[in-house]
């Protein structure tokens, strides 16, 4: 991506999109701010008020929110996002915990560049309530998913998976957290990968970008 045999490799531009409480976005802020991490946080976008945005406040990222209820319709707000999201100029936009589908025209503005980190082992399990869904299926194994955005409900390419066991006394709070531990550390270990062509997204017969 950011990789060019010709030219002096330079760090990657990351905004980062984010709705929860944002722990995930604070580790993935912590291992973007390492030394040889190849990428530096360039900017936070929610869509409400959350934790995420002190996390960031502290940290001296500059945030933006982007809140639905301030857009009369869906296309308008669909717009605001994605032009608060290219004004930080990014090279990668990475999902941490950012709750909502993004539009066909947000995903054009960022072609092969959007990556998410889902809860659960895709494709089992898509949409806002994978970790419910896992434990209400009684699947043994579950996991996370770090693949790039596509026009489809968490269907794009899929760029790196790590199992996590289900215990027989798991609520869906202990097992999500047994499942952000990975995630924490699985989402900017795969962004960087991709920064450098170290992980690459597999082949599709059929891309439906
Ligand atoms: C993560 O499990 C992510 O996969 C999901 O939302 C969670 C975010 O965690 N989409 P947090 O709000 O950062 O703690």
């Amino acid at each position: 991506m950011i990789h060019n045999g010709s030219e002096p490799p330079r760090s990657a531009r990351i905004a980062v999109l984010a709705s929860g409480t944002g722990s995930l976005f604070k580790a993935f802020l912590h291992a973007a701010s390492a030394e040889n991490y190849p990428g530096h946080v360039v900017g936070l976008v929610v869509d409400r008020e959350c934790l995420a945005e002190s996390i960031a406040h502290d940290a001296g990222v500059a945030t933006q929110r982007v809140d639905p209820g301030a857009w009369s319709d869906r296309a308008s707000w669909d717009e605001a996002l994605t032009r608060a999201v290219a004004s930080t100029e990014p090279d990668v936009v990475v999902c941490a915990g950012f709750m909502r589908v993004l539009a066909r025209s947000f995903v054009d503005r960022f072609p092969n560049r959007i990556v998410n980190s889902h809860p659960a082992l895709l494709p089992s399990f898509p949409g806002a309530h994978a970790v419910r869904d896992a434990l209400a299926y009684g699947v043994r194994v579950t996991g996370t998913t770090i693949h790039l955005i596509d026009y489809g409900v968490d269907t794009g390419p899929v760029l790196a998976q790590e199992p996590v066991p289900i215990l027989a006394q798991d609520t869906e709070e202990t097992l999500h957290e047994r499942i952000k531990e990975v995630e924490r550390r699985l989402l900017p270990q795969t962004v960087a990968g991709l920064i450098t062509g170290a992980v690459a997204p597999p082949y599709r017969k059929e891309q439906d970008r």
